[in-house]
């Protein structure tokens, strides 16, 4: 019998997720909570949060689930994977302990510190005066001030100077603005170098990596503006060479394995380090305990094995048997994203031009809602655009000419995405 599926999510990962799950013959039924616009050609969308445990376990039981597929963040350090494997449910994703390589940033550096994983040195305070009194102690110069918790990708603050240091720290302990995700910072070098997305399929011993994938976090060309979920992405990652992979698999990846099961809580899930290769080497920015994105719209499509059967198999601590193919053709991911986006911005508009997309191009929905008057905006990343190619250069040029297709009212989009590879 073919699997029932449980993703949560609203992202356009969630939707590439579940059009690379529905070619699976493995798989039956897909349910995704909430899901979006998009998801709904593919599975059934339930109308229940991210954070709402209890309500994802109810419908779990409720629809006999038989699997769930973690793909965002908020979940697991929750307890999801704890509570639905409790009800009989397989899971490809970290329980609430493992997930803490990602939920608590200063759990993570000293788990990096225990397990000689090269990461930035640190300290971290959940005294504000002690805090202050700390950057006050260093030279004038750059720093960065992270939030502990999960901030929605925007409790890191990466400051140029003393000033914007304290500014940081009254922004997350005094205004709270990230809630208690900021009654813990670590406060830590700031690196230079370029930085990279490694992915992992990981089953608590063994890990396989992805291809490398590129994002872009800033709203505007040429890297200016503000921190966004991400703009764009690209994959193959043009600077990462044989010798800076395998790097990442003996410094990072195979020392987070061994360490979390070593510590009692082996890591089941995708394991996603954020890397900066600075001049003194690899360091780990931050990792995430789940898919990237945008960086999983142009990893999906190069993704030739079955995803469900990969990660069944993760789920149940047999990656060592298996094989994962991955296409030679590059791809080339475009968020189209709401005006004024990642600040405020206005929702409801039509999107039109869907139906002019080439057949092999996928367009990813995020925020998008079915309406009587058509499909709308509903959020503040709203399509991506993915194309592949030969090279990235070929799928770059077709991911813009079909972007270009699809309008939408007060539309913003980033034109250089994979240029000059
Ligand atoms: P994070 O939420 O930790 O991934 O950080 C978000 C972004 O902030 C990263 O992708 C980097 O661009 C930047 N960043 C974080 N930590 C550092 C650091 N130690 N040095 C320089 N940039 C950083
Ligand atoms: N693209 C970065 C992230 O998903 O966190």
């Amino acid at each position: 019998m073919p699997d029932r599926v449980l993703l949560v999510g609203s992202g356009a990962r969630e939707h590439a997720v579940a059009w690379k799950l529905r070619q699976s013959p493995l798989v039956g039924e897909i349910f995704i909570a909430p899901g979006n616009g998009g998801t709904s050609a593919f599975g059934t969308n339930l109308a229940i949060q991210a954070k709402d445990i209890e309500g994802l376990v109810k419908a779990a039981r409720d629809l006999r689930i038989d699997f769930y597929l973690a793909t965002t963040d908020d979940p697991q350090p929750l307890g999801l994977v704890d509570r639905l494997t409790e009800a009989g449910v397989l899971c490809y994703g970290p329980t609430a302990a493992a997930a803490r390589l990602e939920s608590s940033k200063s759990w993570a550096k000293a788990f990096m510190v225990r397990h000689g994983i090269p990461t930035a040195p640190f300290e971290t305070f959940t005294d504000y005066r002690a805090a202050c009194g700390y950057v006050e102690s260093m030279p004038d110069g750059p720093l960065v001030v992270k939030a502990d918790g999960l901030a929605a990708g925007k409790g890191a603050m990466v400051c140029n100077d003393r000033a914007e240091a304290l500014n940081a720290l009254d922004i997350a302990m005094v205004r709270r603005d990230f809630g208690s995700a900021g009654d813990t910072v670590v406060i830590e070098e700031r690196l230079t170098g370029w930085e990279a997305s490694a992915h992992a399929f990981c089953d608590g011993k063994t890990a396989l990596m992805f291809p490398y994938a590129t994002d872009y976090k800033r709203t505007g060309d040429g890297d200016t503006g503000l921190n966004t979920g991400g703009m764009g992405s690209y994959s193959p990652s043009a600077a990462i060479d044989t010798a800076l992979s395998t790097a990442v698999e003996r410094q990072v990846v195979a020392p987070v394995m061994a360490g979390m099961a070593a510590e009692g809580h082996a890591f089941n899930g995708t394991l996603f380090p954020g890397l900066m290769v600075t001049p003194g080497g690899l360091r780990v920015i931050e990792f995430n305990a789940r898919m990237g994105d945008p960086e999983t719209q142009s990893l999906m499509v190069r993704l030739e094995s079955d995803l469900f059967a990969i990660c069944r198999a993760a789920a149940q601590g047999k990656l060592a048997d298996v094989t994962v193919r991955w296409s030679d053709r590059s791809a080339v991911s475009v968020v189209l994203a709401s005006g004024g986006y990642p600040a405020t911005y206005k929702v409801g508009y039509v999107i039109r031009g869907l139906d002019t997309v080439d057949p092999d191009v996928q367009v990813f929905q995020a925020g998008t809602k079915q309406a009587a008057r058509g499909l709308i905006t509903s959020g503040g990343r709203v399509l991506t655009v993915t194309a592949t190619g030969r090279t990235v250069a070929e799928a770059r040029a077709r991911a813009y000419d079909n972007a270009t297709r699809i309008t939408f009212a007060d539309m913003q989009y980033r034109k250089d995405i994979a240029a000059a590879i």
